[in-house]
This record gives C-alpha cells, structure tokens and sequence, in this order.
C-alpha cells in the first residue's frame, strides 16, 4: 500500500512539475471527453502522455484517451486525466484510483469523476446527466486495504459532497441526483441484478467511479460525481448494447460541456 502512495507520489511530481498545481481535477469516462474538446475550443492543451508517469497503467478501452492535460475550462485551469482504466480490463483496485491519487498529491482539492452509466429509472433515459448523490461499492475490493489503523478508515458520509451538489443544481437546469451502484463489470447485469439493485436502493448503475471516489476522499479531496445516462438498464429495455452507449456519448455533447463546466466552475 504504501508502494502504491509511493508511485502516485513519484508520478504526481511529473504532472506539477511539467503542468504545474491545478486545484481542480476531472477524470473523463465514457463520452465525456470530446465535450471537453468542446470547452477547450481552440486552446492546445499542455499534455504529458501517461507513457512518461511509470506509475500509470494506460487503460485499454477505446474513447479513453492515454494523456494529463492542463485544460482552459471557463475561467479555470483543470487538470484532466484522459487515461482511466477498469478493474474489468484486469487491473487491480491500486492501478485503477491511480490517477485519482497523483492529481491530489499534485494538488487537486476537488476531483469531478464523471461516467456513462445505465438508468434504473425509466423516467431518467439516455442523454440525461445525473448527479451522483452516493454510491454502493458493490466490486468487492477498497483502494484503502493495506492501509495501517486507523488510516483507512475514512468517513463518507458526505463522499459526493453536498454543498457543490446543491450548487451545480443552482447552475444547471434540469439535472437529476441519484445513487451510482459501482459493479466489476464487463458483462452488463441481467434483469434479476438489476431488480436486486433497486431494493438496494440504486438508481444507476457503471463500472467506475466508486473507488476513486473512496481514494480521492482518502487523499483530502473533495468529490463531485457525473454520470451521463447512455441505456436503461437490463431489463427496461430489450437489450443493452456497448455501441449505442458510444452513441449517446457522441449525442450529448453540448449538454455534456454545460454540465462540466459548470461543474468546474463552481470550484
Ligand atoms: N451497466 C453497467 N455499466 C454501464 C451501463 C450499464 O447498463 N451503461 C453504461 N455503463
């Protein structure tokens, strides 16, 4: 575990040194990154390729881009990390809330981790944001595990904090707020698991987000949480179908870039 520190660490120093401190971090998941191209405009973002942090483990899915950015976001400099991978594409919890942890130990007070995710709510469909209220850890593994008592055992009461919720829904209309279910994956669920998942008390369910979520609380962060629903879940709809969640991803854009930035900007 403290390995793990060790690397965000010696990573973290890469990023401060070549982008220099930004308060606010994003991690872009599934769809959210060309929005953020949208943001950028015409600005050439400074970039360190994650071939150059020897902690990273450069994710394998498609549409996640390999790189650190420093990003002009409305009035504010964010630091964006392109490159998320997934503990369904094998990597352990540690490699997964990597980049997570070198953004705060570079500085980041705030991590806005956003995600496609399936709707549990019929009424809530594809192409709609939703505010990540809570979550429920359900992959079985913590980033914390290793850690000495009491390090690790970290308060979450307040994990997608409450305050900058209520301020996006100041900012941006018609957004919604719900509990992100955070499974192994990659197999989508069946109809059973996702009935299970909504007497726990789930409104979406996605295959990230939860233990960067638990790491960058951890770390000192604070966290905001995104998801852009891109399917009902199995069950409310006949099939689900990796293509069509890329397609809402690529339909969504410009409500995408009004969410994030002002997501951003209320840091
Ligand atoms: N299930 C799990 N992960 C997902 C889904 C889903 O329906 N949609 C997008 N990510």
């Amino acid at each position: 575990m403290s390995n793990d520190l060790d690397r965000a660490r010696v990573d973290a120093d890469v990023v401060a040194s070549r982008l220099g401190r930004h308060r606010v971090a994003v991690v872009l998941g599934t769809g959210w990154a060309r929005a953020l191209d949208e943001v950028a405009g015409d600005d050439r973002p400074a970039s360190v390729p994650v071939r150059d942090l020897p902690g990273w483990t450069p994710p394998r899915v498609p549409g996640h881009a390999g790189s650190v950015s420093s990003v002009h976001v409305g009035g504010t400099d964010v630091l964006v990390l392109g490159g998320r991978t997934h503990l369904y594409e094998g990597s352990s919890a540690a490699q997964v809330v990597h980049p997570v942890r070198v953004a705060v130990l570079a500085g980041a007070e705030v991590v806005v981790l956003t995600n496609a995710a399936g709707s549990l709510r019929g009424e809530v469909g594809p192409g709609e944001v939703v505010v990540v209220s809570d979550h429920l850890n359900l992959t079985g593994v913590s980033p914390l595990v290793g850690l000495p008592a009491p390090d690790g055992f970290v308060d979450l009461t307040d994990l997608y904090c409450a305050s900058r919720r209520s301020d996006l829904h100041d900012r941006v209309r018609s957004l919604h707020e719900g509990v992100y279910a955070g499974v192994v994956g990659p197999q989508f669920e069946t109809p059973a698991e996702i009935r299970a998942l909504r007497t726990l008390g789930a409104d979406l369910v996605g295959m990230s987000t939860v233990l960067e979520a638990i790491a960058a609380t951890h770390a000192g962060a604070a966290v905001v949480g995104l998801s852009l629903v891109t399917n009902l879940a199995a069950g409310l709809t006949p099939t689900v179908d990796h293509d069509s969640i890329l397609e809402v991803g690529r339909n969504s854009q410009d409500r995408l870039a009004e969410v994030l930035t002002a997501a951003v900007a209320g840091n």
